[in-house]
């Protein structure tokens, strides 16, 4: 049943000769998961923000993956103060709660940005979190006093994802992480950061004297898997020290209680019950920091991170709530590797668990000793089951041999599986996919001061993005100004 108030806004833009198509879902806040639910993601949406420009209140609609240029609107606009309204005047304003603008807002003088002519239909919103509209974008044009201007930065999404120098990367992190920021990195219509999170390295106890090396041998993998500073911005994480500034700033507006009931965190204080730090509670917030510092809308990240960029959604919200800032909300770029189990047979491949991974360095011999000793049973006859050892290693012929895993899961049937042919065929080819990798790494250790070079091109690129960032954020928290800054 559609409520009442969207029945009459719907009245009201037939008045005004606005094509509109309800379409009806379950409960959603979140631009994403409602275009996801409607098959769509957010180029397929126009979301309507409301910005108090000067003196007055107006609503600009705008498509829902390109991003507002503050320049561009405050020259259009002919104002020089310009801000998001915050919770309350939004309310006031629209009658409608944060998160569920209508496109049409009467009383509002509405801008609709050009991007949105660039598609003939577009998602938008209608008051509730359970309807939305397909509007016809000309049709737009037709709401009194409407001004259509260029407001948008025609920048491109950005992506960032980051891995700790915890030791070398393994098969989890490639499949989960890697393999994701590789497809991004090589799509036109993104620009990608990628740097190793030093500073998330150092919440757990880690190896002082080595750790130079050990981030120095992390980027080495990220380079031999493909990333490439012609197309990715890369470097570390503490070189830009805008992740760590805005991260102090964001834990203004996270609770303790919410940190402390992670399951990410309650993990680590199992494991580590002597390490229960400050950073360590902290880790999320730095994250979102990480992420947020570059606008990135997309994480190529595997699904244990999932909590941590719920964490980022919800820091974004507040942070946008309270301050008017323009934070997106990021979401995970999933991979069909998201989750790699661990060889052992229990719980996925960690570099804390000595056994569970194979390394991208590791030789064909190592590889092949390591599947060896991945625990089986009889070989069927039965169901392959569903959780386990067994599961695992058919999860691996899934991952790395897909074309022969029916033939194995045939045989298991039948009682009839051998696992040591198996296993050969998994050891091959995973060897098989890692060993390019491995060859451009023997090429890229030979560059003399390469890796080091890329870093630190990487932090000044990163830093210029960071600080607009932070600069508006100071001045939104009311931090400018005094001093100079
Ligand atoms: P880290 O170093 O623990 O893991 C790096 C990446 O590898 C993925 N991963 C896996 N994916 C699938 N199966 C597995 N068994 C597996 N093991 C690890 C992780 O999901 C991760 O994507 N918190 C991050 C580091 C980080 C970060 C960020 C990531 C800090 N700031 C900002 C993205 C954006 C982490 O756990 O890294």
């Amino acid at each position: 049943m559609i409520d009442e108030q969207v029945q009459k806004y719907s009245e009201e833009l037939k008045k005004l000769g606005i094509e509109h198509r309800v379409m009806e879902h379950p409960d959603m806040v979140e631009a994403e998961k409602v275009q996801a639910y409607l098959n769509d993601d957010l180029s397929g949406s126009c979301p309507t923000l409301i910005f108090k420009a000067g003196d007055n209140f107006v609503a600009l609609v705008k498509r829902g993956d390109v991003r507002l240029d503050n320049g561009k609107m405050k020259k259009a606009l002919g104002v020089t103060n310009l801000r998001m309204a915050n919770k309350e005047e939004f309310e006031n304003l629209t009658g409608v709660p944060v998160g569920a603008a209508r496109v049409f807002n009467s009383g509002l003088k509405t801008y609709l940005d050009k991007s949105i002519f660039e598609k003939e239909y577009l998602n938008g919103g209608t008051g509730s979190f359970e309807v939305t509209f397909k509007y016809k974008t000309a049709d737009l044009k037709k709401i009194p006093g409407a001004a259509v201007v260029e407001v948008t930065d025609g920048g491109k999404a950005r992506i960032f994802a980051g891995m700790r120098p915890t030791g070398r990367l393994h098969l989890g992190n490639y499949l989960g992480s890697a393999k994701g920021m590789l497809a991004l990195q090589n799509m036109p219509e993104y620009e990608t950061i990628f740097m190793v999170v030093d500073l998330h390295g150092i919440t757990t106890p880690y190896d002082r004297a080595g750790y130079r090396e050990n981030i120095r041998q992390v980027m080495l993998d990220y380079l031999a898997i493909g990333l490439d500073p012609e197309k990715s911005i890369l470097t570390v994480q503490s070189r830009v020290p805008e992740h760590i500034e805005l991260a102090y700033l964001f834990s203004t507006v996270t609770t303790i209680a919410k940190m402390s009931h992670l399951p990410t965190f309650k993990e680590k204080v199992k494991q580590y019950p002597e390490h229960v730090t400050m950073a360590l509670l902290n880790y999320p917030v730095l994250m979102a920091a990480d992420i947020l510092v570059y606008k990135a809308e997309k994480v190529p990240v595997g699904i244990d991170q999932e909590p941590h960029l719920e964490v980022a959604r919800e820091i974004a919200r507040r942070m946008n709530q309270e301050y008017g800032t323009d934070f997106p909300a990021p979401t995970r770029f999933a991979t069909k590797g998201e989750y790699v189990p661990s060889l052992s047979g229990e719980g996925k491949m960690s570099k804390s668990v000595e056994g569970s991974y194979i390394n991208l360095t590791d030789d064909l011999k190592t590889v092949t000793v390591k599947i060896a000793r991945m625990p089986t049973d009889m070989g069927g006859p039965g169901e392959v089951p569903k959780e386990g050892p067994v599961a695992n290693i058919f999860k691996f012929m899934e991952l790395f041999k897909p074309d022969k895993l029916e033939y194995y899961a045939g045989l298991y049937v039948q009682g009839k599986l051998r696992y040591a042919e198996m296993k050969d065929d998994l050891a091959r080819a995973i060897f098989d996919e890692i060993r390019p990798i491995q060859e451009r790494r023997t090429e890229i250790e030979a560059r003399s001061g390469y890796a080091e070079k890329v870093i630190e091109e990487g932090a000044v690129k990163a830093r210029d993005i960071a600080q607009i960032t932070l600069k508006e954020v100071r001045e939104k928290m009311g931090l400018n100004g005094i001093l100079g800054t």
